[in-house]
């Protein structure tokens, strides 16, 4: 069976793709622990491809990697790929960015999650991104799911992540979507080696 490698150091996120790709063909693998690689991309495809490339390469097995974040329109696309870094705490980066947004009526933003699989040779063999439209609430609501789940409201749903259920979540959000993009992709590259 072959092996896929997930270049992350989060147990958290290695624990969700192993969830996630429990119904295919793989051997899933945590990445070797003490790697870190420095994410420099400006884009969140970027990251992910770095990442892949440099976890596949190091392994000698394929590697699926991701990269994920929140950019608000009126920001110009601010926290973006800093998201992660843009405080030092969630309550710390959510206080941040409602107080950019304050007194602000535009509050459109969206989340992006960028996956993929690369092979030991450096080759991209698969990349997807997910998206999720919505806008930045005025305070915090709910207290499911982590990051800027409470003041991120989903286009349509008049929820934000933090009110909604994980599966209500996973159809909605950005990083089911990009995995609902990447599954039968993955089928078909699986079948044909
Ligand atoms: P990374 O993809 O591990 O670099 O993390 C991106 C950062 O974006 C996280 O630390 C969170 O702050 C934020 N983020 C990504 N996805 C979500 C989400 O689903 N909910 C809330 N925050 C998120």
């Amino acid at each position: 069976m072959k092996t896929l490698v997930i270049a992350s150091s989060n147990p958290g996120k290695v624990h969700e793709f192993e969830n996630l790709l429990r119904a295919l063909p793989l051997n899933v693998r945590p990445q070797p622990e003490r790697l870190e690689v420095e994410e420099t991309g400006s884009t969140f495809a970027a990251n992910a491809k770095l990442k892949a490339k440099t976890v596949a390469c190091v392994t000698g097995e394929w590697a699926l990697a991701d990269d994920s974040g929140l950019s608000v329109d009126a920001l110009d696309g601010a926290p973006g790929v800093h998201s992660a870094r843009y405080a030092n705490s969630d309550p710390e980066r959510i206080e941040r960015l409602l107080t950019a947004l304050k007194n602000c009526s535009k509050r459109e933003a969206h989340f992006c999650a960028a996956l993929c699989i690369a092979a030991p040779d450096g080759r991209v063999l698969l990349e997807v991104e997910g998206r999720c439209q919505g806008r930045i609430t005025t305070a915090p609501r709910g207290d499911q799911g982590f990051g800027y789940d409470p003041i991120f409201e989903v286009k349509d749903t008049g929820l934000t992540f933090a009110e909604m259920a994980l599966a209500e979540k996973k159809q909605h959000g950005h990083r089911g979507r990009a995995f609902t993009a990447l599954e039968p992709k993955l089928r078909k590259l699986l079948a044909t080696i």
